[in-house]
C-alpha cells in the first residue's frame, strides 16, 4: 500500500535531497503501488515543484531528470489508488491550489466529500479526485501563519486514518508531520532528518528511530526534530530498530521471495535463541507474556489476524489447545472488529501481524482493548503500531520481510505459537521440566531440517515443469494439515493467480469433490499421525475422481501409494506443518515462476493493509 519518505539535508552535507527521496520510494516499492511522485522545497524560487509519474520509481526517476528539480527538502510518496484512478492528477504529493502547501497522505479521509463540498462552495478549486488533496486545500485556506498551529486548528476537522507529510512554501527547510492509525516515523542522520511509512526506506541511513503518538504533530528541520500533542511539547525516547540493510536485498536471488524462503532456518534460529536457551532446556521467563498465575487462569486466547498472519493464528489455535489445554480461538480481523461478543472472564486477546500495521488487526486489538481484555501481539516489526498499542509484545526475528507474499514471518509465527504453547502447558502442569527439554531439543531441529527440505527445491522445481496445464489445486488436510493446507493454497493464488483451495480433507465429500476430475491437482498434506488413515482414504477418494496426486509428509521409500510423494525429516506430528510449509512455499514459488508472474509484487495486492 501507499509509502511515504521524507527529508530536510543539513547545509555543507553531501547527501543529495533527491536520491535520498527516490531511494527511499525504491526501498518502499515492495509495499505496492501503481504511482510516484516527490515534491522539493526550491528555496531559491521560493516555490514547491512536484515531479509525479505513473507506475514504476524508474518512470519517476525519467521525469525527475527531466525536469531537474532543485531543493534540499522534500517528501515523497508511493500510491496504491483508492480514490480516483492511477494518473498523474491523483499522484501525491498534492499541492494546493496556490501552490503554498504540498502534501502526502496514507490512510483515508472518511469525510473528504463534506469536506471538498464545503471548500467549492467557498471558491476553491480541486486538481484530482483523491480524498488526500482536501487537506492540502484545508491547510492553505486555513493557514494563520504558522504551520504548526493552523495543523492543529485542521487536524480535528479530519475524519479516518492518516499520516501525513507536509511542506509549507514559507518554511523551505522543514517538513511537518501528523498522523492517526497509520504509521510514521522519524529520525535523525548524519546528514539531515529523515522520515518515512516504514523502517524499509530508512534502513541506508540509520537504525534509530521515534515514532510519532496517535493525533500528534512533529516537526522536522535539518537539525533537530520536534514532537507535539495536544499544544505540550513531548521528548518520547527514540527506539533502535537492528535490522541490517543487507537483509532487504535480493542477496543475489531472482525474487526477494525465493530469498526469504531460504532466510528461514536463520529466521527461525535467531526466533528460537531469543525465547529459548537451547542447551539448557528452558524457555526465558522475561520473554514470555504470562507468569505462572496467569497461565493458570488463562480461559480462553483469541488471536485475530489476517492473511497470512491468520493462518498462523489457526495452527496457533490447535497448538494452544493441543499442547497446553488452553482454549483458543483463531478469528479474521476483518469481521471479529466487529464482534459483539462480550469478553469472557480469564480471556485474554493477541493479535497477530507482520508488519504491525494492518489495519482490521488493529481495530480488532482497540476494540478488545476498549472492553478491558489484556491484549498481547505477535509481531515481527519493532515499535509497530500494534506492538506499541499492546500489553506485551513477542517479536518474530525474521528480518525485513520485502515478499508480498509472507513466508519467514509465517514460519517464524508458528514457531512462537509453539514456544508459547509450551510454556503455557508447563506453567499450567501438564508438561513436565523434562518432557518441555525434549520439546525444545526437537524445537532445535527445525533449522536444519528446513535446510534440509531447501536442498531438494530441484525436486520441487522439477515437478512443476509437469503441471503446466495445471490450473485449479486443491490443498487437503485434517487438523495442523488442514491449517498449513490454508497457507499453501493462499501462497499459490497469491503469486501464480491459479484457482487454488484448501478443504479439511473431511469436508470435501460434502460438495467440492463435485469439481474434482483429471484436471485438477490435489495436494494432500498427512503428518497427523492421529488421523494419517482418514486422510490417506480421502485421498483415495480424489483418485478415484482422476485427479493428480502429490503427497506431503513422511513415507517410507517404498510406500505404496501410487503418487508423487515429497517426504519430510523425521519429527513430531506438532512440528511438522512447519516442514510441509516450507514445500508448499517453494512449489508456489516455481509455478508463479514458470507462469512468468510478478512474484514479488502480485497483481492487486500489497504488503501491509494499512486500510479498512
Ligand atoms: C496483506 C499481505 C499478506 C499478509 C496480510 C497481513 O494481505 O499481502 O501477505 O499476510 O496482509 O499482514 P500482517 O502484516 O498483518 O501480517
Amino acid at each position: 500500500m501507499c509509502g511515504i519518505v521524507g527529508f530536510t539535508k543539513k547545509k555543507y552535507r553531501s547527501a543529495c535531497c533527491l536520491e535520498v527521496l527516490l531511494n527511499g520510494l525504491e526501498n518502499l516499492e515492495y509495499r505496492g503501488y501503481d504511482s510516484a511522485g516527490i515534491a522539493v522545497s526550491d528555496m531559491e524560487h521560493q516555490e514547491l515543484k512536484l515531479c509525479r509519474a505513473v507506475g514504476r520509481i524508474s518512470n519517476l526517476r525519467r521525469v525527475v531528470e527531466e525536469e531537474k528539480p532543485e531543493g534540499s527538502c522534500g517528501i515523497g510518496h508511493t500510491r496504491w489508488a483508492t480514490h480516483g484512478k492511477p494518473s498523474v492528477e491523483n499522484c501525491h504529493p498534492h499541492l494546493a491550489e496556490k501552490k503554498t502547501v504540498a502534501v502526502v497522505h496514507n490512510g483515508i479521509i472518511e469525510n473528504y466529500q463534506a469536506l471538498k463540498l464545503q471548500l467549492q462552495k467557498e471558491g476553491v478549486h480541486f486538481a484530482s479526485q483523491t480524498d488526500t488533496e482536501v487537506v492540502a486545500q484545508l491547510l492553505e485556506k486555513q493557514y494563520c501563519g504558522d504551520m504548526k498551529k493552523t495543523l492543529e486548528r485542521v487536524l480535528p476537522q479530519l475524519e479516518g486514518s492518516f499520516a501525513l507529510a507536509i511542506l509549507d512554501r514559507n518554511q523551505p527547510d522543514t517538513i511537518y508531520c501528523a498522523r492517526r492509525r497509520s504509521p510514521l516515523l522519524l529520525a535523525k542522520g548524519e546528514d539531515g532528518a529523515y522520515l518515512a511509512s516504514d523502517i524499509s526506506a530508512l534502513l541506508d541511513y540509520t537504525r534509530d528511530v521515534w515514532y510519532i503518538d496517535e493525533d500528534s504533530i512533529a516537526v522536522l528541520t535539518p537539525e533537530e526534530i520536534m514532537f507535539w500533542k495536544d499544544g505540550e511539547q513531548q521528548f518520547p525516547q527514540s527506539v533502535h530498530i537492528n535490522w541490517d540493510s543487507s537483509a532487504a536485498r535480493k542477496n543475489g536471488f531472482d525474487h526477494f521471495m525465493l530469498k526469504e524462503i531460504f532466510d528461514q532456518p536463520t529466521a527461525l534460529r535467531d526466533t528460537l535463541n531469543h525465547y529459548v536457551d537451547v542447551e539448557k532446556g528452558i524457555i526465558r521467563r522475561e520473554t514470555m507474556p504470562f507468569t505462572m498465575e496467569q497461565a493458570k487462569a488463562l480461559k480462553r486466547l483469541t488471536i485475530a489476524a489476517c492473511g497470512t498472519a491468520y493462518h498462523a493464528a489457526v495452527m496457533g489455535q490447535s497448538l494452544l489447545e493441543q499442547v497446553a489445554g488452553v482454549p483458543a480461538m483463531a478469528a479474521v480481523a476483518s469481521e471479529y472488529r466487529y464482534s459483539t461478543m462480550p469478553p469472557m472472564e480469564g480471556e485474554v486477546f493477541m493479535a497477530v501481524s507482520q508488519s504491525g500495521e494492518t489495519a482490521d488487526t488493529l481495530a480488532a486489538l482497540t476494540h478488545k482493548k476498549a472492553q478491558g481484555l489484556r491484549c498481547l501481539a505477535l509481531s515481527n516489526v519493532i515499535g509497530s503500531t500494534i506492538a506499541r498499542e499492546a500489553d506485551h509484545v513477542m517479536y518474530t526475528l525474521a528480518g525485513p520481510e520485502i515478499a508480498v507474499a509472507s513466508t519467514k514471518a509465517y514460519l517464524t509465527q508458528v514457531l512462537l505459537f509453539e514456544i508459547l504453547a509450551l510454556d503455557l502447558a508447563n506453567l499450567r502442569g501438564v508438561l513436565s521440566d523434562e518432557e518441555l527439554k525434549v520439546r525444545i531439543a526437537e524445537l532445535a531441529q527445525l533449522p536444519e531440517q528446513v535446510e534440509a527440505i531447501l536442498a531438494s527445491k530441484k525436486t520441487v522445481e522439477d515437478f512443476v515443469q509437469t503441471q503446466k496445464n495445471c490450473h485449479d489445486i486443491f490443498f487437503i488436510g485434517r487438523l495442523m494439515d488442514y491449517a498449513s493446507s490454508l497457507e499453501a493454497a493462499l501462497k499459490l493464488k497469491e503469486i501464480s493467480y491459479l484457482h487454488s483451495e484448501a478443504y479439511a480433507a473431511g469436508e470435501l465429500k460434502h460438495g467440492t469433490i463435485a469439481l474434482v476430475d483429471e484436471s485438477c491437482l490435489v495436494v494432500v498434506t498427512a503428518t497427523q499421525s492421529v488421523v494419517l488413515e482418514k486422510t490417506l482414504a480421502n485421498m483415495e477418494e480424489v483418485r478415484a475422481r482422476g485427479a493428480e496426486l502429490l503427497l506431503l509428509g513422511h513415507f517410507p521409500v517404498d510406500h505404496p501409494h501410487d503418487c508423487t510423494v515429497w517426504n519430510i525429516p523425521a519429527c513430531s506430528d506438532q512440528l511438522a506443518p512447519i516442514l510441509t510449509t516450507v514445500y508448499a512455499q517453494l512449489f508456489a514459488y516455481y509455478m508463479a515462476k514458470m507462469h512468468g508472474c510478478d512474484i514479488d509484487k502480485p497483481r492487486n495486492l500489497a504488503k501491509s493493509v494499512t486500510v479498512e
